[in-house]
Parts: C-alpha cells; sequence; structure tokens
C-alpha cells in the first residue's frame, strides 16, 4: 500500500546537548551530573568529546536541510548557560545563537528543550529532590525564554522526566544512582513536573508568542496475558510510566484512580503530598500548554513480580536476551515471543504507537502532538563510507505509517522527529549502539549520510511511502483500557 504524508506534516530529527555536543570544558562550561558520572571507574565512556556537534554545527544543520528536515529538537545544556553562582555565562549563550542563526538561515524550525537529563553537577548527590533545583531551573529558564524568545517559537520544558526518574531512582542506571527507591521516585517525578508547570507559566507571562510543550517517554504498557494478575502489574507499571504524569501535564489534576495507584506502588509508610498552590500551577500550566511531544522507541509486556525481590540486568552492550526487568509489588517485564527486539532487547511494537496516540486522543483534552524522538539504535560498521541501515528504514516506516493511522483516526500530530540527527552518546551504552541519520567517525569527526538519510531526503520530497501492513488492528489490551 502506498500512503502519503501530508504536506504539512513537520520531518525533522533529534539532538541533545550531552549526548551530541562534546566540547565538555570549552567557552566555560561547567560540569553536569554526567560529568562526574561517567567518569566512575569502569563505566568504559564519557561525553568529553561525543559527536562534537559544538565544532560540526555548521555542517550536520546543513546536512539536515539538505535532506529535507525542516525541523530539528535540540535541548541546551543548562551548565553551559547558567554558572553554579547564578551569573550567566555570555559564551554559552554565543554558541546557541551561532546554532539557532544556522537553523534559520538553512529553514530548519528549532525546537529547543531547556532541559535533557544534564542537571548541573551541585545537584549530583539527590537529583532533582535537591534544594534550590526547581529555583535554579526557573532562574535559568527565564535567561533561556528572553535571550532566544525572539527568535524560538517551539519551547519544550523538558524531555522524558519519566525516564530520568526510572533510571535515577529505580534502576540506578542514571545519576544519582539509587535503587528500587520508589518513593523518591514518585516524589522527584512530582517535583520535576511543578517545576514544567511553572516554566510553562513563566514562558506565557512573558507574551513571547511562540509555543510550549514537554516530551515525555511514551512506552505502551500491557499485560503480557489476560489474567488478573498480569493487567494488575500493567496498571501498577503504568501508573509511574504514564498515568502520573499524563494526568498531571494534560488534565492538570491527577484523577482518584491515579492516586490510589501511586498508592499501589509506593512502599509502605511512605506518602505523597502535594499543597494547594502546586495544584493550581498545575491545572492553570495544564490548560496553557500549547503541544505535546511523544518519544516512542518500545513497549512493555508485564506479568505479576516473581517474588519480593527486585531485578534490574541492564544489557547494555546489545548481546540480546540478556535483560532483565523486575521490580517487587509492581511488574515484571518481559517479551513476547511474537513481537521482535532489538539487540538491546527493545521490543518493535509500532501498534503501541499507534495505541499511545489514540489513548491521549480519548483520554486528554485535543492538543497538538509530536513525535519527538523515534528511532533504532544498532551497531554498525560502514564500509568506505556507506551504511545500508535498511532495519532503520523499516523501523521508521512502520512507526510513521502507526502515526499516521492514528491521524486518520482523528489524533492531531504534527510532525515526526528522529532519534537521531547524528550518531550520539548513548547514555547507558556508550558510543556502540547508534541512532544517527548520519553516521558520526568518532576518531575523526568526519560524518556521511546513511542509506536512512537519503530514505528520509526521498520522503520529504515525494511524501509518498510504502507501509506493507496496517498497524492499527487492537488485539491487545493496554493498562488504561482497564480503567
Ligand atoms: C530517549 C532519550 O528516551 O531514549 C534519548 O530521550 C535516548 O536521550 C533515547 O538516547 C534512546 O535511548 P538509549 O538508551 O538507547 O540511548
Amino acid at each position: 500500500m502506498i500512503r502519503k504524508v501530508p504536506q504539512d506534516f513537520l520531518l525533522g530529527a533529534a539532538l541533545s546537548a550531552y549526548q551530541m555536543e562534546g566540547a565538555a570544558g570549552t567557552d566555560g562550561r561547567e560540569p553536569s551530573v554526567w560529568d562526574a558520572w561517567l567518569a566512575r571507574p569502569g563505566s568504559g565512556y564519557d561525553g568529553r568529546a561525543a559527536s562534537d556537534f559544538y565544532h560540526h554545527f555548521e555542517e550536520d544543520i546543513a546536512a539536515a536541510a539538505a535532506h529535507g528536515l525542516r525541523a530539528l529538537t535540540l535541548s541546551l545544556s543548562w551548565s553551559r548557560i547558567l554558572r553554579a553562582n547564578g551569573t550567566v555565562n555570555p559564551d554559552g549563550l554565543a554558541f546557541y545563537d551561532r546554532v539557532i542563526d544556522a537553523c534559520r538561515a538553512h529553514g530548519v524550525e528549532p525546537f529547543v528543550a531547556l532541559y535533557h537529563f544534564d542537571l548541573p553537577d551541585a545537584y549530583a548527590r539527590e537529583g532533582w529532590l535537591a534544594p534550590g533545583t526547581t529555583e535554579a531551573y526557573l532562574r535559568y529558564a527565564r535567561v533561556v525564554f528572553q535571550h532566544f524568545g525572539d527568535r524560538v517559537r517551539h519551547f519544550l520544558t523538558m524531555k522524558d522526566p519519566v525516564t530520568e526518574i526510572t533510571q535515577g531512582y529505580i534502576t540506578g542506571l542514571f545519576p544519582p544512582g539509587q535503587h528500587f527507591a520508589l518513593g523518591r521516585a514518585v516524589r522527584a517525578l512530582y517535583k520535576m513536573l511543578v517545576a514544567h508547570a511553572q516554566a510553562v507559566l513563566l514562558y506565557k507571562s512573558l507574551s513571547l508568542g511562540g509555543s510550549i510543550g514537554i516530551a515525555h517517554r511514551a512506552e505502551g504498557v500491557y499485560p503480557l496475558r489476560e489474567t488478573k494478575a498480569d493487567l494488575q502489574a500493567a496498571r501498577r507499571d503504568d501508573v509511574l510510566t504514564n498515568r502520573m504524569l499524563l494526568d498531571i501535564v494534560l488534565a492538570g489534576r491527577m484523577s482518584l484512580r491515579t492516586r490510589s495507584l501511586i498508592g499501589e506502588i509506593l512502599p509502605d509508610g511512605e506518602s505523597f503530598a502535594t499543597n494547594d498552590e502546586e495544584l493550581e500551577v498545575l491545572g492553570r500550566a495544564a490548560a496553557a500548554l500549547d503541544f505535546f511531544g511523544v518519544n516512542y522507541y518500545a513497549s512493555h509486556f508485564c506479568t505479576k513480580p516473581t517474588d519480593g525481590t527486585s531485578r534490574i540486568t541492564h544489557n547494555g552492550v546489545g548481546e540480546r536476551g540478556t535483560s532483565a526487568y523486575e521490580i517487587a509489588g509492581i511488574s515484571r517485564r518481559l517479551s513476547r515471543e511474537d513481537v521482535p527486539t532489538t539487540d538491546w532487547d527493545w521490543n518493535i511494537f509500532p501498534r503501541g504507537l499507534y495505541e499511545m496516540l489514540l489513548r491521549l486522543h480519548e483520554e486528554y483534552r485535543a492538543i497538538p502532538i509530536y513525535v519527538t524522538e523515534t528511532g533504532l539504535g544498532l551497531h554498525e560498521h560502514p564500509t568506505d563510507s556507506v551504511l545500508e541501515d535498511d532495519d532503520r528504514i523499516d523501523y521508521l516506516r512502520q512507526h510513521l505509517a502507526a502515526v499516521l493511522d492514528a491521524m486518520e483516526d482523528g489524533v492531531d500530530v504534527r510532525g515526526l522527529f528522529v532519534w537521531s540527527l547524528i550518531d550520539g552518546l548513548s547514555w547507558t551504552n556508550g558510543y556502540d549502539k547508534r541512532y544517527g541519520l548520519f553516521y558520526v567517525d568518532y576518531a575523526t569527526g568526519s560524518r556521511f549520510p546513511k542509506k536512512s538519510a537519503d530514505w528520509l531526503r526521498d520522503l520529504a520530497e515525494r511524501r509518498l511511502m510504502l507501509t506493507l501492513n496496517a498497524i492499527h488492528t487492537r488485539t491487545t489490551k493496554s493498562a488504561s483500557d482497564e480503567n
């Protein structure tokens, strides 16, 4: 079947500061929590040089434009812009001025995220729970809005807070490296979402005329089997994976059902407090939000945990079948035999994206949606600057088809950004898991387009793509169907 991508549907790609910029000690950038985290003995890689976007951005943005990409999502580095002593680093602002100017010169619309996992180093021990994070974030947000607000029309307050929180407080794979601290995870997520809401209201109060959103890694959460126990596992998994954030960000309040599910996953004796002032801010920010970003890579199939022990085995090297994920009292995530997986054990399940888009549409207020990240991580070894990444093309085609299906069914999706424009650092996997449309040779800094970049250029020019199947046959119940 031939599908048509609407002419006004934005095709773009995504980048993040820490994963691509490198230049970690250049022009007054101060350390972020990731610098110390990846300097721990045995880490095996770090972000000091990354893909050196700092010195290659002109070339990378020009290449994106030449391949038909009309938009880029990029994050700014807080520690490049606001120093620990509260003063502004003009060289940090000047770097992003050059990046944004290059986007504009090439007709590429910048979607600027204030924040993507890289807290300043002062918060290394406690992460977002450290005192003063929200106040510092809002000071930083004000500097960014006031400086770039005349040229940037799309801001994101933050990307993937749930990923940051689960990895930081549950799996221990991100700083601050805590394990199975469910109560802290819930409180830290709530704190981040209040900060997000305050940033939305701050932006609106400045009347800059652009739009503001947030990106959430919206992973589908399904029961592995249609049993009561698996449905319960999926519901409990979903409340932290999606439901708490969606309620707060899109509805401005947590439903009673959401609060009761949070109660079910909190450890005995731990509670979760909110106050009227925060709830009022959350309500106003949800009503003022201009768009919602969906990052989608995979879904999860949940079953009942085996016993009272939590276990995480991280497959950080791409050795298929080596991962395990089980949180006592919540869920055990398993793969499904009929769903293919990547070398990193991420299932490839485009229907999860379709159903997530429908869930947003059916359960929350209508708001424009962008798929702010989707893509496939692969081990890649080019020959003579040629890389035939057909698996990535297939992945992108299937996920774009899922988006088009959702649009046909009434969801207002405005664009899709491929993760990522260029290869970069994968937080917990290093440099061997590549996502780029453009290959980066880390030894020389040189880049070249992969076959997927050429495929995307053809798609952008002709707006036609071949899809193999209709994605949206519903055969599986998701956690949200149950409520
Ligand atoms: C997204 C993050 O959720 O997942 C990206 O926003 C990240 O920063 C991407 O790179 C893929 O994850 P990973 O662990 O494979 O690099």
